[in-house]
């Protein structure tokens, strides 16, 4: 392979300056395996980035892909459509909880989000409550990068650099404890900081306020399970006080808790769903925001005469090749029964996280489904562990998602109990070091 220019490509969420120093690149994938470009194999740790949950290359959604382009490359949604994305829509409405069955189409988690808060604004307007511009959130969110989603944004580093250009937002706790440290599955304590919903309403006035956003199991910040009763807990108090409640799906959607969605796992029918990364097995940019059948009624009876009803809406929503992309992945989910897999390897997944316990760099371990965090013990810098070791896994042959001081491991659900294995020695090997 020849000299690569690497002057030209801003990487996202990266160090440019030590990348180029010592660039750590794919140049192929297949199964639960990358290859770098000289040839060196590694095992996928983190499904790519929690999009590849049915494993790499597959031929499959390849096939989907190149028939639609020939058959239709690209049409507008604005005022146009094309039939595939109705059938991708039923398809989705189908998999989730009866009642949550309108589909919006974007192309990432960040559209998914910002196209959430739009709607919920749309909504409270539509009904005579335009007064509802204010938005709760969570200390250590992630809703993606766009203003939206950076206003929701619970991670200083994400929102530090760029205040003065975000909407109105109050932040709940996060729901880690202390006492729950090594908790496997769902914490039994922790269900109180719910009602910090209520608090900020009190505070703030209810009727200012628009809806919640939560993840059901915060992702990026390094895997937090929601404590037994929280997520009810939000889902009575938002009733109490006329609040929408949105669950932010992009990792935990399509099957990584072991349900088609976390809304089913944890028995909580929230009012908005978003979704992207395995919607289409991370093949073809694409996410989905699906409302409850009556915030679409609402925001339509609401609109005058011949107008879109909704001013919103991008040029590749429900792009053709993406709809492709995404049914080609769930009839993959629904043929190999993937979100029963991963229901059921979830425990010897769990087992083989909660194994690595005892060594010298792991100060928490955390995981539900096929998601676990494990917290690294800081250096006297903290924050940067997660992506020294990550660096590290990845000289030694396996690719993970780090963040902050914690790295996040949640391999694909078609990963074999040997290929997991293979994987926690690299774990246990690099993590057992006392000299990082
Ligand atoms: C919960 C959540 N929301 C939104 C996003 C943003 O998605 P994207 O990177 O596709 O914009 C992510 C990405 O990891 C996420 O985890």
């Amino acid at each position: 392979m020849g000299v690569i220019n690497m002057e030209h490509h801003w990487l996202p969420f990266t160090n440019n300056r030590l990348f180029r120093e010592e660039p750590q690149m794919f140049a192929r994938a297949e199964g639960v395996r990358y290859w770098t470009p000289e040839g060196d194999e590694l095992l996928d740790g983190s499904s790519g980035l929690f999009c590849c949950a049915a494993g790499h290359g597959r031929r499959e959604i390849a096939d989907a892909v190149h028939k639609q382009l020939l058959e239709l490359d690209y049409t507008t949604h604005f005022q146009r459509a094309a039939p595939v994305s109705f059938e991708l829509a039923t398809r989705v409405a189908e998999l989730l909880p009866k009642g949550i069955d309108r589909i919006f189409f974007g192309s990432s988690g960040s559209e998914a989000v910002d196209s959430a808060i739009k709607i919920c604004l749309a909504y409270h307007r539509a009904r005579g409550q335009g007064q509802r511009t204010r938005f709760v959130s969570r200390a250590w969110a992630y809703h993606g990068v766009n203003l939206g989603g950076t206003s929701l944004a619970g991670m200083v580093n994400n929102r530090r650099d760029f205040s003065g250009v975000t909407c109105d937002v109050v932040h709940m706790r996060h729901t880690w404890t202390e006492e729950q440290r090594f908790s496997k599955g769902q914490p039994e304590t922790g269900a109180e900081l719910a009602d910090d919903l209520e608090d900020i309403c009190k505070t703030y006035g209810a009727d200012t306020i628009a809806g919640v956003f939560v993840e059901p199991i915060a992702g990026s910040v390094g895997t937090i399970v929601p404590p037994q009763g929280y997520l009810q807990r939000l889902r009575e108090i938002a009733d109490k006080y006329g609040l929408l409640l949105i669950f932010d799906e992009v990792i935990t959607g399509f099957g990584r808790t072991g349900s088609a969605f976390a809304a089913q796992e944890f028995g909580i029918t929230p009012d908005i769903i978003t979704m992207a990364k395995a919607l289409t097995n991370g093949a073809v940019p694409m996410s989905a925001v699906a409302v409850k059948t009556e915030i679409q009624q609402a925001i339509i009876d609401a609109a005058e005469g011949d107008r879109p009803e909704l001013f919103h809406g991008y040029t590749y929503s429900a792009h053709p090749v993406a709809c492709a992309a995404a049914i080609a992945s769930l009839d993959i989910y629904r043929d190999h029964g993937l979100f029963e897999r991963a229901k059921a390897f979830s425990p010897t997944f769990l087992d083989q996280v909660f194994g690595l316990r005892n060594l010298a760099q792991v100060s928490d371990l955390r995981g539900y489904g096929m998601i676990s965090g494990i917290q690294l013990k800081p250096s006297d810098k903290p924050g940067l562990k997660g992506s020294i070791v990550q660096r590290i896994l990845f000289n030694e042959g396996l690719h993970v998602k780090a963040t902050g001081d914690a790295i996040i491991f949640a391999p694909a659900f078609v990963t074999t109990e040997d290929e997991l294995e293979q994987m926690t020695a690299i774990l246990r090997k690099v993590l057992g070091r006392a000299d990082i």
